[in-house]
């Protein structure tokens, strides 16, 4: 019913994504290559339709359907009056750090992590703390080192933590024994926990997310949770999100942080997109799943048979892969490069997520069977080529 067979150009529309050479097949930053639900496509052409574009407020009816969408996806329901609107993830990120920390703090991050988290904290003089996440080389899985987690929220300078839940790029998503113990802890050091969840919805069969504001009333009142329909809907440049703040203190403080900022307005679109994804899109994204799951297991099998010396972190979560390739390279933002250089594959430079990042690539699959062999089949006689040159 849904199609995400379509390869659709996207070259010369304004896309960051596909401003590449006319060979090149970009498989990096975190956008989609299907069109969106037909569902917010018919909201947004009623809306141009209508003509007027003046300034526009959430209504009631906007927090009505995050909180119905969290309730039917994710089993918990967030009070309509935790929530407030903003224009994005990052920049509700940004405003925080700058209104609840000062400047020369610490914030805490586990790396490797969204490389725009250092950007969000070193831009705005704050330090980048990492509570770096232990990597089983065998079992290819990242756990919390909790004894490190516990000596950096202690530090006299630390006032946040950021989140990642589910965590971009290892494809993660934390389990409730984990995020209680990581509530509980800053908690006790009095430290605000702001849990990035805008990887929720993307989660694979049988890997629920877990809402940080579901955790009990005491753990939840410390945290900040940001939330947005766009990487679930492939709608970034529509500048959606909403940030839920349980305790109405630290939610007023939020709130003036975003508001002398000027990101608590929404564009013309922002709003009839939202509730079209919320109320409508449900059964778009159930598929949209399933094409993300035959698109990882197309991944695992080609790279099984074909690649095995890139090593594939099992995906809980996210349309982004996290590859290892240290059996034939130690340096994967050089080898990224090599790839461009020799097949036109575009994907992130790894080392900026630091940690460990700089052991892996990392390949974001969400676009049609055909772009994704054609993207495989780069990867392949690129490393392929590579290791011939390496002996
Ligand atoms: C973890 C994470 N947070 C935030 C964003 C971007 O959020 P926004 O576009 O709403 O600023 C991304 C995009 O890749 C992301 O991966």
């Amino acid at each position: 019913m849904y199609d995400f067979k379509t390869v659709i150009d996207r070259r010369h529309t304004n896309s960051l994504k596909w401003d590449v050479g006319a060979d090149e097949l970009p498989m990096w930053v975190a956008d989609m290559d299907f069109q969106t639900a037909p569902e917010i496509i018919e909201a947004l052409q009623k809306k141009a339709t209508f003509g007027i574009f003046g300034y526009e407020e959430p209504d009631e009816a906007y927090f009505e359907s995050v909180a119905n969408w969290y309730q039917q996806q994710h089993g918990f329901r967030p009070e309509p009056d935790w929530m407030i609107f903003s224009n994005g993830v990052v920049p509700a990120i940004s405003s925080i750090i700058r209104r609840l920390t000062n400047a020369g703090d610490n914030i805490v991050v586990q790396a490797p992590v969204y490389d725009i988290f250092y950007h969000s904290i070193e831009n705005n003089g704050r330090h980048t703390l990492s509570n770096d996440l232990v990597y089983d080389e065998k079992a290819l899985t990242y756990q919390i080192d909790f004894a490190d987690l516990e000596v950096k929220l202690a530090e006299p300078l630390t006032s946040l933590m950021i989140l990642c839940n589910p965590h971009n790029p290892i494809g993660h998503v934390w389990s409730r024994e984990d995020l209680v113990r990581v509530a509980q802890l800053c908690l006790n050091n009095h430290v605000i926990l702001l849990s990035d969840e805008i990887h929720g919805d993307l989660t694979a069969a049988g890997h629920d997310y877990t809402p940080i504001f579901s955790l009990p009333a005491a753990l939840r009142a410390n945290t900040i949770a940001c939330v947005s329909p766009s990487k679930t809907f492939n709608v970034a440049a529509l500048h959606t999100s909403t940030v839920i703040v349980p305790d109405e203190n630290l939610r007023n403080s939020v709130s003036r942080g975003l508001n002398n900022d000027e990101i608590a307005e929404p564009n013309s679109f922002a709003l009839v997109a939202a509730k079209a994804a919320y109320n409508q899109g449900a059964p778009w994204l159930a598929a949209l799943k399933q094409q993300l799951a035959r698109n990882r297991k197309i991944v695992a099998e080609f790279l099984a048979t074909e690649l095995p010396e890139l090593k594939l972190v099992p995906a809980e979560a996210t349309y982004l892969l996290w590859l290892e390739c240290t059996d034939f390279c130690q340096d994967s933002a050089k080898l990224a490069e090599y790839i461009r250089w020799e097949t036109g594959l575009y994907l992130s430079e790894e080392a900026v997520y630091r940690g460990n990042g700089a052991d892996f690539l990392r390949l974001n699959i969400a676009c049609p069977e055909r772009e994704l062999q054609d993207g495989l089949h780069r990867l392949q006689r690129a490393i392929h080529q590579y290791e011939k040159e390496s002996v």
